[in-house]
Parts: C-alpha cells; sequence; structure tokens
C-alpha cells in the first residue's frame, strides 16, 4: 500500500483556460496514474477529462506529462514516482483540446505522412497485384525492428525542445520512421524519403539533445535514428561530389 497522494492535475477549458485542481486519491503497490485519473472521473469529478484506450502500453493514447516528464500514464505506477504529490500536465508543445487530451493531429499524424510510411516499390503493378512474395532475412528484419515498435503516443515529441523552437520541425517520430521505412530491404523509396528528411525542418534541425530517446516508453530511439539519417545524406553527398570529379 502506497498510502493517499494528492493529485494536482492542469485543467483547461476553452473559455476559462489553464488552471490547476487537486484531488486526493488511496493509492496501492500497483495504482497507476492512469488508475488514479479513471479514480477521480469515477468518484470525484466527472469533468475531468482524459484520454486512453488499452491501458497497457500498446495504443499510445494516455501520453501526458507525469511530474514534470512525458509517459504514459498506464504505465507509470505511483509508487515509482517516490512522491505523495503527483502533477499531471496535458503534453508539452502540442495544444490542448481540454484537460489532459493534447490535439495530435498536426505535430504527429500529419508529420508522419509527409515521410511516406510505407512500402514504396517502383513496380506498382507488382505491389498492387500481390502475387509476389517480399521476402526478408532475420538480420534484414533486425535493421529496423526497433524503429518499427513506435506505437505513435507523441512522448518524444512533447520532449523535444527543438519543436518548440521550430513547430515546423518534422519532429522526431516521423524522423525516424522515416529511417525505420528506408532501412526495410523491401522498401526502394529510400531516395524520395532522404529528400523530404534533407532539409532545416528536417534532420538538420535536430541538435542531438536526446530527449526524445530518453522518454520513448518503446526504446525507439528517434535521437540516434536521426543522426542515422544524417550519416546517410553526408555519404549520399559525398558520392555525388566525387562523382562530379
Ligand atoms: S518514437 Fe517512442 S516516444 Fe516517439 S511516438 Fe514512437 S513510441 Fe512514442
Ligand atoms: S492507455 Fe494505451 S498506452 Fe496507455
Amino acid at each position: 500500500m502506497v498510502g493517499e497522494v494528492k493529485v494536482r492535475v492542469k485543467r483547461f477549458e476553452s473559455g476559462k483556460g489553464f488552471y490547476y485542481r487537486e484531488y486526493r486519491v488511496k493509492a496501492g503497490k500497483y495504482t497507476t496514474v492512469l488508475d488514479a485519473l479513471i479514480n477521480i472521473i469515477e468518484e470525484q469529478d466527472s469533468t475531468l477529462a482524459v484520454r486512453y484506450s488499452c491501458r497497457m502500453g500498446i495504443c499510445g493514447s494516455c501520453a501526458m506529462v507525469i511530474n514534470g516528464v512525458p509517459r504514459l500514464a498506464c504505465e507509470t505506477t505511483i509508487r515509482s514516482l517516490k512522491t505523495d504529490t503527483i502533477t499531471v500536465e496535458p503534453m508539452y508543445n502540442f495544444p490542448v483540446v481540454r484537460d489532459l487530451v493534447a490535439r495530435v493531429n498536426e505535430l504527429l499524424f500529419n508529420n508522419h505522412r509527409r515521410v511516406k510510411p510505407y512500402l514504396i516499390r517502383r513496380d506498382l503493378g507488382e505491389q498492387f497485384k500481390a502475387e509476389a512474395e517480399y521476402k526478408q532475412t532475420p538480420l534484414e528484419l533486425a535493421e529496423y525492428l526497433a524503429y518499427s515498435y513506435c506505437i505513435m503516443c507523441g512522448l518524444c515529441i512533447s520532449a523535444c525542445p527543438i519543436v518548440y523552437e521550430k513547430p515546423n520541425f518534422i519532429g522526431p517520430q516521423a524522423l525516424a520512421q522515416a529511417l525505420r521505412w528506408t532501412i526495410d530491404s523491401r522498401d526502394e523509396g529510400g531516395d524520395e524519403r532522404l529528400k523530404i528528411v534533407d532539409s532545416l525542418d528536417g534532420v538538420w534541425a535536430c541538435e542531438y539533445i536526446g530527449a526524445c530517446s530518453k522518454v520513448c516508453p518503446k526504446g525507439v530511439d528517434p535521437a540516434g535514428a536521426i543522426q542515422r539519417l544524417k550519416i546517410m545524406l553526408t555519404i549520399n553527398t559525398a558520392k555525388s561530389l566525387l562523382k562530379l570529379k
């Protein structure tokens, strides 16, 4: 038993703006922050807005800032925070719809679409007839597997100071996915994707601060992925310069 904890929630209502409201919740050994918030909604304040679905670290929808760190509320136990005061805020960098619900359409979904996150094949007939198998060795799979674990929670974007400074930055989630599809042995769209990320709003905006990788709940390492894209682009530039000679 952890005991009673104070939960300070940063609330937002259009027309009213931001304000904090405090609640007291009884927490056990395995009580998560999401459990505490659901308890508040069910027993104390049904006006509190929280987004969640799977409650098991899969859907990414319960992303929020807990005691100053972007985390999944369903994977964060109260006990792990080692304090009896929990402050919960909506994700940084995103506009807020209401209370803990951030609007993720632009910074997350639109940027993800920008990098063409799917297999691109030159032979479209082959792709759409689906008569062929795109075989892959275990080593080829291992090359991109870690990047494919992204659940699109947006925590990396919430932690990124460059997103805060440059709202047009493609961002760590989408850039990691640009690498994920480009290094997939079945893909033939690498050149197209590299052109998209080779800009001051793309990989060159990243200063390798690494906050994105630190908060990622799935170990995706977007910061490392961005550096790999920079290396690929640098090698391509060197190759084209050598050809000129
Ligand atoms: S890279 Fe990690 S933190 Fe970023 S959206 Fe994917 S799972 Fe979430
Ligand atoms: S509710 Fe799905 S990841 Fe937390």
